[in-house]
């Protein structure tokens, strides 16, 4: 797909339908695995005519497009408001929904019953769970109920009060070993991929290389099977100085505030809209209503 034809409608050539399948091929093939969050119609919409593998709707919504200041405060209406949206733009890629904090925290059956939704009133493909060793008894219940998984370890934001803040993590031995059985716990379960995020680049390749799922790192080096970045991390429209990992692909924030600025100063001077920007009325109409008021015109007149 040429990136000219990127937003110009939502039939452009059709590329096959990516799966659980296709991205454990892809390891297999040793071919970079590609994973964006999104969180809206239409931002997924681009996202997947860009042929991007997969689309995490991740809770980093609660942060980037509703305001919190972490990831625990979001709940399952809102991530199942945002994954539908998502789901209406997709064609191609694979939907994952994230579980939000407190989603499958508690109760096992309230995990699987939470997940379900995801999949059958938001029309998700998957569901990511973060944690390590001890999810692998929700994740065998996952796929016990026909939901793939995608694993979440390392850096997990969910714990963000129990880490002592957004700390990378496996920075020691013991740190190190933790992560390893944590990976191979989500291995053993049966998730289809696992993110490992925050982590040292050693770390991330030591993994991938003991692992059978597929590694999708963030912050996580180069060596993981594919890379997972925030939308609004690539694109300058966080509000706040980007992690050492994120590579900024663009800058929507100044694209925005320029348009935004450009339609006030047109409205404020009176040249927007213009004549060609307005609707006229039918030749017949106007001739019509231009008659009737001339009439009256000339009845003022010789009153
Ligand atoms: O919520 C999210 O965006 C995530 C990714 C950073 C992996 O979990």
């Amino acid at each position: 797909m040429s990136i000219t034809s990127l937003g110009e409608g939502h039939t452009g050539p059709a590329r096959p339908k990516v799966t659980t399948l296709t991205i454990q091929e892809k390891k297999q093939r040793h071919e970079p695995i590609t994973c964006l969050t999104a969180y809206d119609y239409a931002t997924s919409r681009l996202v997947d005519q860009a042929g991007i593998d997969m689309i995490l709707v991740g809770d980093s919504l609660a942060q980037v497009v509703l305001g919190y200041e972490n990831t625990l405060p979001v709940s399952m209406e809102e991530m199942l408001h945002h994954t539908r949206a998502v789901r209406r733009g997709v064609k191609s890629a694979m939907v994952i929904a994230d579980m939000p904090f407190g989603a499958y925290h508690d109760d096992l059956k309230e995990g699987v019953r939470n997940a379900l939704r995801f999949v059958k009133d938001a029309g998700a493909e998957a569901v990511k769970v973060e944690g390590g060793q001890k999810r692998a008894e929700l994740i065998r219940r996952l796929l016990d109920a026909e939901i793939p998984v995608m694993g979440h370890i390392g850096l997990t934001p969910q714990s963000v009060h129990k880490m002592g803040g957004f700390k990378v993590q496996g920075k020691d031995l013991s740190g190190v070993e933790q992560l390893m059985k944590d990976a191979v716990a989500l291995d053993r379960a049966g998730v289809f991929c696992m993110v490992l995020e925050g982590v040292p680049r050693e770390v991330g390749a030591m993994i991938t290389r003991e692992v059978a799922a597929p590694t999708i790192g963030i912050g996580a080096g180069p060596d993981c099977d594919g890379q997972v970045l925030v939308f609004h991390d690539i694109l300058n429209l966080t509000f706040a100085p980007p992690a050492k990992f994120v590579r900024r692909y663009g800058d929507a924030a100044a694209l925005i505030s320029n348009a935004v600025l450009q339609f006030k100063a047109d409205v404020e001077a009176g040249s927007y809209p213009s004549d060609e920007e307005s609707y006229h009325l039918p030749r017949e109409t106007k001739a019509s209503l231009d008659a009737i008021l001339a009439r009256k015109q000339m009845k003022a007149v010789s009153r």
